[in-house]
């Protein structure tokens, strides 16, 4: 209960942090009123001075820290504090996982309304460090001697900070930034301005895999054509890099946050890189969705396989927002059917290539919006033992949950990279009837306040 109001909360005060917020922020309370402290780890008494007041909550930041919590550590990376990257990195690695295992309580216990929803110990990042293979870095130059930029923004600004270092990616990628820092000069290939919206190179892309460590490198140019400028700093990427499976040129000449326009030309080599997962060889290109950490994705698609071959003998199995039909290919082998849906292209295109190169006859792969696909399921009265969603970050549509409702006749997995939409799913799914069996939390973003999970839920008829 707050019984204190924002008037009464001094500028700089002095507090003891007693939880992480679900976006990784420390918690302090006054007298029921709620500070939320960036950098600060539970357990720390820290002097602080607040920033933005609300009615019922503050935001603050760390003057200094008076007694430091048991799991605080040296951050590995020198730029931990200046980039927005790694929220979590001045916490020991087993103390960050304790705190998602708790935030995913929390989120059940705040959303659903639910205490009894049994949320087993997060599965750690079989990598901590070197674990992220995609990256997506903002480019712009310096004002005056037009240097190439390149890295993450700084926390809450899109002021670029231009690293040469990142050591949650793998080391290959830094060299191949550094290159194409020092070529775009050389071809006359300017950065990005995003005020005013001048310059050639916006982002550079790159998917880089774990299994044979070659990489996609896709520059996103501020331009609607391809200029014999761009080529040049392609063909280089390609020639004299190695490792290099492809260079493409995105074409993003929209005022937009988003990064890769509509069209991706690739002018060097392969359209896609390949990845092992669940003992099967898949495809990535450069618009596809896929896990950011190989490894951890690995561990979900084992753990789910591992369940399913535990509970049903050949069921027939709906994958939907399925990407690269991810799980539906690694599942193939112990299901009668696998029946997929994913609304993006490329996506459906490449799963068709792995299915047809694994010789997976009992795979159908749809194109389409899910939504329409669980509608047409139903009206064809098509039933499934299984249902895996697997939905972006905003969860399901209530229509879709009830159509996946109408569709499965035994379970329903839902994976979800987003903690306070699974909660609010699973509410709704549960006043419907179902049980919710368990969630199993994955960490595939070390240092980060990001946490997967995958929930396990019964249908009641
Ligand atoms: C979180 S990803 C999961 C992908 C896949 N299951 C995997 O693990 O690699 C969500 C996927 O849903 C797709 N998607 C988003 N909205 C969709 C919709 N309305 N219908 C079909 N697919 C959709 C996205 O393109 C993306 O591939």
């Amino acid at each position: 209960m707050q019984t204190i109001s924002k008037k009464d909360i001094p500028e700089e005060l002095t507090v003891t942090i007693e939880k992480l917020s679900n976006l990784g922020l420390g918690i302090a309370k006054i007298d029921g009123y709620v500070i939320f402290i960036e950098g600060a780890c539970p357990g720390d008494t820290a002097r602080i001075r607040i920033g933005k007041k609300n009615k019922n909550y503050a935001f603050a930041k760390v003057l200094e820290v008076i007694k430091p919590s048991d799991h605080r550590t040296t951050p590995f990376c020198p730029m931990q504090k200046i980039c927005g990257a790694c929220q979590l990195q001045f916490i020991d690695y087993d103390y960050q996982l304790e705190l998602k295992k708790e935030i995913v309580i929390d989120t059940m216990h705040s959303i659903c309304g639910n205490d009894n929803i049994e949320v087993r110990d997060v599965i750690p990042s079989p990598q901590t460090k070197e674990y992220r293979h995609k990256i997506q870095y903002p480019v712009s130059e310096t004002k005056d001697s037009k240097r190439i930029l390149a890295g993450y923004y700084r926390q809450n600004s899109h002021e670029i900070v231009n690293i040469k270092y990142c050591p949650v990616q793998p080391a290959y990628c830094d060299e191949i930034i550094e290159f194409i820092r020092r070529k775009a000069s050389e071809c006359k290939v300017s950065g990005y301005t995003e005020k005013i919206h001048t310059g050639d190179l916006r982002h550079i892309v790159i998917r880089t895999s774990q299994y044979n460590n070659k990489s996609l490198v896709i520059l996103v140019m501020n331009s609607k054509k391809l200029l014999d400028k761009y080529k040049l700093l392609a063909e280089k990427i390609f020639t004299e890099l190695e490792n290099i499976a492809g260079v493409g040129i995105n074409y993003n000449d929209n005022k937009t946050n988003l990064i890769l326009g509509e069209k991706t030309e690739i002018l060097f080599g392969d359209d896609y890189i390949e990845e092992k997962l669940c003992d099967k060889i898949f495809k990535i290109g450069a618009k596809t969705f896929f896990q950011v950490n190989p490894s951890s994705a690995d561990n979900i698609f084992k753990y789910i396989k591992e369940y399913i071959h535990k509970n049903y003998k050949s069921p027939v199995i709906l994958d939907a927002y399925a990407g690269i039909t991810a799980f539906g290919i690694s599942l193939a082998d112990i299901a009668q059917k696998v029946v997929s849906v994913e609304e993006v292209k490329e996506s459906v295109s490449l799963a068709k290539e792995i299915a047809k190169e694994n010789g997976l006859a009992n795979l159908e792969i749809n194109h389409m919006d899910a939504g329409k696909f669980f509608e047409q399921e139903v009206q064809n009265g098509r039933r499934y033992d299984i249902t895996i969603l697997d939905p972006p970050r905003k969860g399901c549509s209530r229509e879709s949950l009830d159509y996946a409702l109408k569709l499965t006749k035994s379970d329903i997995i839902y994976v979800s990279c987003n903690p306070a939409t699974l909660a609010r799913d699973l509410k709704y799914l549960m006043e419907k009837g179902c049980k919710a069996e368990f969630i199993q939390p994955f960490d595939m973003f070390p240092h980060t306040y990001h946490i997967e999970n995958v929930a396990i839920l019964h249908i009641g008829n």
